[in-house]
């Protein structure tokens, strides 16, 4: 190693440091400086959180090697261009237009707008644009509108139109802040750089080990040996540590609950003992001093594998002959029934017309920009600490003790600011193997996944195989529907039986349809795991079902969204799993799309030219809001100061449930009129606040919404007196009163599980509605699509936060274009990077008004304030009206997706000579007639 002393120039101080030219590169240097608002996304140059300016350039240092940096340049990094109590227009503007969800994009966007203004103070939206996609700022959570509004209105400010003090919150006058754009409280320590995310808070731990993980580099093999010592002697290694230094059971603990489940949810291995399954099993850790010491050790661990075939996809997994992958259970390991009416068989023979297909949905990755950090300690009470990125951090308490031999009531696990997740930490495979470190050490340990070791080890959406059919009457109702379709679980089973459960509610949700027949199988294989993504389990339906209603429409000459009108659910009309909703907005909704609809028509007709041609689709969409029956609490505590706490455990992976918390006190505390910065927010620890569950099922702003108003409720009655004024804290304490109360949100006796032989049943609370539509481009030559607009109308009650439902909205339709079009997590060797899985920049997005979302708010009953959830009705089944518009514009029906060029242009080429790129019907391990029945002969 070469050292050298450089004096930089950073934010107009010099600064004196000593580095390694040749290795180090700028973002290492300035994080080592306590700079750590410069962000390590992707670490190679493709998603520029690392962004700073060099004499006024953007450039993303994390590929900036310092041989190339001149002590004569001047650096600015985000901390010299705002700080919290003197903010740049820019901070100021991206905290009020909700540029700012997770957080962690938001110091190089600003750093790289900062660039911009610089240059040119009166940009046009394009002009923003085309600087972000050339400086590759990669956002994942907010749709990149709500960035580039930011961006104007902070142009504003410097041209000196408005000033900033125009662009901060301000209380209406009417004291209410509930469906307002009530900003986030944790935006203003993201905006300047000062949140500290998992890996900025490990480098900044005193005493801490570094992890590095050993990886097989191969998906399915017999570990014959594993060899440690080589490592163990390399420089600064403490421990190589490997299954055999586990204290528990070394297994996560899933326990599947569906009696239809051939598993006992325990295949999982933390550390791979004697089998790898995926290529993203973890064969050993090595803690060292240093990441770099870490890593190096890593590569010295020596094993011997016996590779074993690899089944790569559920087709090949459930085939005749192919070996069982786990010895406990058999690869398909559940199937769950549908059966609501009269046989399908006899229906579809009744049908004026008969639409059907088999259609394919790839393993979507979450593509984050934060990858998966976690941190673990013992502290001096024997209490085992664990910082992750964990969406359900009590679930993870019981997910974890057993398998690495910690009593449960000795771990404490908290969130980390996350730069996002969108599910895929439902999974607790960090917080398990971080926790296993500590423990081995007896150290405080430390780990951040590269971009691809995180690609590898965190779990995707689940690929499906559908085979479904629909059919109608001469007047365009739905008659019946069946479907067989086949979830690939990959490697374990964890989560596996919400799958096909989820397929019997979510296949030809949002339409009455007097008959169904269908089969919800899964099936373990050797690809990565699957896990929670935002509308888990729904995305896979709506892809075969939306795209059918378009065929069947077409069949019946009927147009697209005039045949879902005739079809949506009425008041008092039932589910395909029998149950009844509390609103019925579907009508309503697609009232509102029409006019926007039939304007797309026109201008796609008049627009279209042979070269590129230009379609309209829709699709309609609906989730759940809480997936199942459930229990769920937060505390409320009058504080001495008269101020109040919130004590809640709504993980924020970016959607902002501090804002939902606060917003939700400070209204159901109106009576004692209180400010909002009289509300104090404790969250996110189980060391300190009551299990609220999981932020999963659209569920945090619901469900905290409940409980909320029950705890400000139990408060304020302990503190009124008979002549209805408040007692103060001091009087509370002095006659004797509890100054904190428990609030509850509880369906456990409201709704009820799916029958396993009907799938009849009642899961959730609540539902979110919503239509969509696109407008697409497709270039002839090429088959490459372009997404020129997109707008959705939903129904998610009322609004509790415009800022936080828009940023729900945008964001979860940009995830519904990539799912559409080029996403995919495949080929593990490949799609290891941002870029080559496909993600979305900016440009692939519609903007401004070719990007928007309209609602109608209907009240749910179930919440004091009108609320449902609003996260996932806009990826359950958005992306359908994507590939309906590259039907409507050149007539290629893309069955498998992503629909990638290469796909589009081969359908068209296929249909120029008569013929069609289409699947033949899957086969899904049996004849699903026979599974039917033999199921209906053998209830369970
Ligand atoms: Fe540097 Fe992604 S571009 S971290
Ligand atoms: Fe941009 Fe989360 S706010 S990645």
């Amino acid at each position: 190693m070469a050292l050298s002393k450089m004096i930089l120039n950073i934010n107009g101080v010099d600064r004196m440091l000593i580095c390694d030219k040749d290795k180090d590169t700028l973002a290492d240097v300035i994080r080592r400086l306590g700079l750590t608002g410069t962000k390590i996304g992707c670490n190679t140059g493709q998603c520029g959180a690392c962004s700073v300016l060099i004499d006024g350039d953007v450039i993303r240092s994390c590929v900036k090697k310092m041989k190339n940096v001149s002590e004569a340049n001047k650096i600015t990094t985000i901390e010299g261009i705002g700080t919290p109590s003197s903010l740049h227009a820019l901070q100021q503007a991206f905290i009020a237009f909700g540029g700012v969800q997770c957080g962690f994009c938001s110091p190089g966007f600003i750093v790289s707008a900062k660039g911009l203004l610089d240059k040119n103070c009166n940009p046009t939206r394009q002009e923003v644009r085309d600087w972000f996609q050339k400086h590759r700022n990669a956002c994942r959570c907010t749709g990149y509108k709500p960035i580039v509004d930011a961006v104007m209105a902070a142009a504003k400010v410097l041209r000196g139109e408005i000033t900033i003090t125009d662009l901060q919150y301000k209380i209406p006058a009417d004291g209410k802040i509930y469906g307002t754009a009530y900003p986030r409280p944790a935006a203003l320590a993201k905006v300047t750089g000062t949140c500290d995310y998992g890996d900025d808070i490990g480098m900044k731990m005193p005493e801490v080990l570094h992890l590095a993980l050993v990886l097989p580099g191969i998906s399915h093999a017999n570990i014959l040996s594993i060899d440690t010592s080589e490592a163990e002697a390399m420089p600064g290694v403490e421990k190589v540590i490997t299954y055999r230094d586990v204290k528990g059971n070394n297994r996560i603990n899933f326990p599947m609950m569906s009696p239809r489940a051939k598993c006992d949810g325990f295949d999982r291995w933390i550390l791979a003992e004697n089998k790898i399954l995926r290529c993203g099993d973890v064969i050993a850790m090595v803690a060292a001093r240093t990441n770099e010491e870490a890593r190096a050790a890593a590569k010295k661990v020596k094993f011997e594998l016996e590779p074993l075939p690899e089944y790569m996809n559920a087709l090949d997994a459930v085939a005749e002959g192919a070996l069982q992958i786990h010895p406990e259970h058999p690869n398909m390991f559940m199937e769950f029934p549908l059966r609501k009416g009269r046989d399908t068989r006899d229906v579809m023979k009744e049908s004026d017309y008969v639409a059907e297909g088999s259609f394919y949905s790839q393993r979507e990755p979450h593509l984050p920009i934060e990858p998966d950090t976690m941190q673990a300690y013992i502290d001096d009470q024997g209490i085992l600490n664990v910082h992750c990125k964990s969406l359900g951090i009590y679930a993870t308490l019981f997910l974890i003790s057993q398998g690495i031999g910690y009593p449960m009531d000795k771990i404490r696990i908290i969130e980390n600011p996350t730069g996002a997740s969108f599910g895929y930490t439902a999974s607790p495979f960090g917080p398990a193997i971080v926790a296993i470190a500590a423990m081995a050490t007896g150290k405080a340990c430390t780990l951040t996944l590269n971009y691809e070791e995180h690609q590898h080890v965190t779990g995707k959406r689940a690929p499906s195989y559908a085979n479904t059919r629909i059919g109608c009457d001469k007047n365009g109702k739905l008659t019946g529907m069946d479907f067989d379709i086949l979830f690939d679980k990959g490697a374990y089973t964890e989560l596996g039986s919400g799958l096909p459960e989820g397929a019997t509610r979510f296949m030809g949700m949002c339409y009455t349809i007097p008959n169904a027949r269908g089969l919800g199988r899964v099936s373990i294989t050797n690809h990565n795991h699957s896990t929670a993504y935002r509308a888990a389990g729904a995305p896979q339906t709506f892809t075969s079902f939306e795209q059918l209603m378009d065929m069947l429409a077409e069949k019946a000459g009927i147009d697209p969204l005039e045949f879902r009108y005739n079809n949506v659910y009425r008041d008092g009309d039932v589910s395909n799993n029998g149950h009844k909703f509390s609103v019925y907005p579907m009508a309503a909704l697609i009232d509102k799309m029409r006019p926007v609809y039939q304007e797309a028509l026109a201008r796609a007709k008049k627009e279209s030219t042979p070269e590129k041609r230009r379609g309209v689709g829709v699709s309609c969409s609906a989730y759940n809001t809480c997936g199942g029956p459930e229990h769920a609490e937060v505390a409320m505590e009058l504080n001495p100061d008269g101020t109040v706490t919130n004590f809640n455990t709504a993980e924020d992976q970016g959607q902002g449930t501090d804002a939902h918390a606060l917003v939700h006190t400070y209204e159901a505390l109106r009576p004692l009129g209180l400010s909002p910065d009289q509300i104090k927010l404790v969250m996110n620890d189980t060391g300190l606040c009551p299990d609220t569950g999981l932020a999963a099922g659209s569920r945090t702003h619901y469900v905290t919404g409940r409980c909320t108003v029950d705890a400000a409720n139990k408060l304020m009655d302990a503190m009124r007196k008979v002549d209805g004024s408040f007692r103060t804290y001091d009087e509370m304490v002095a006659e004797g009163i509890p100054t904190k109360y428990f609030g509850i949100s509880d369906s456990t006796s409201t709704n009820f599980p799916l029958d396993p032989n009907t799938g009849m049943g009642d899961p959730s609370i609540e539902y979110m509605w919503g239509v969509f539509l696109a407008e697409v481009e497709v270039e002839v030559a090429t088959g490459k699509t372009k997404v020129l607009k997109m707008h959705a109308v939903v129904d998610c009650g009322t609004i509790g936060n415009i800022q936080s439902f828009e940023g729900q909205a945008f964001g979860g339709m940009m995830h519904s274009i990539g799912f559409a079009l080029s996403e995919d997590y495949d080929d593990v060797k490949k799609d290891i990077n941002l870029v080559n899985s496909g993600f979305s920049y900016i440009n692939t997005i519609p903007d401004a008004e070719k990007y928007t979302v309209d609602y109608i708010e209907s009240p749910r009953p179930s919440n004091p304030f009108g609320s449902s959830g609003c996260s996932e009705v806009f990826q359950a089944g958005s992306h359908v009206c994507v590939l309906n518009a590259i039907y409507n514009a050149c007539g290629a029906r893309i069955h498998e997706l992503p629909a990638r060029p290469e796909k589009v242009k081969a359908e068209l080429d296929a249909l120029a000579q008569g013929k069609t790129t289409a699947p033949k019907p899957y086969f899904l391990g049996s004849d699903m007639w026979e599974t039917l029945d033999e199921m209906e002969k053998n209830p369970v």
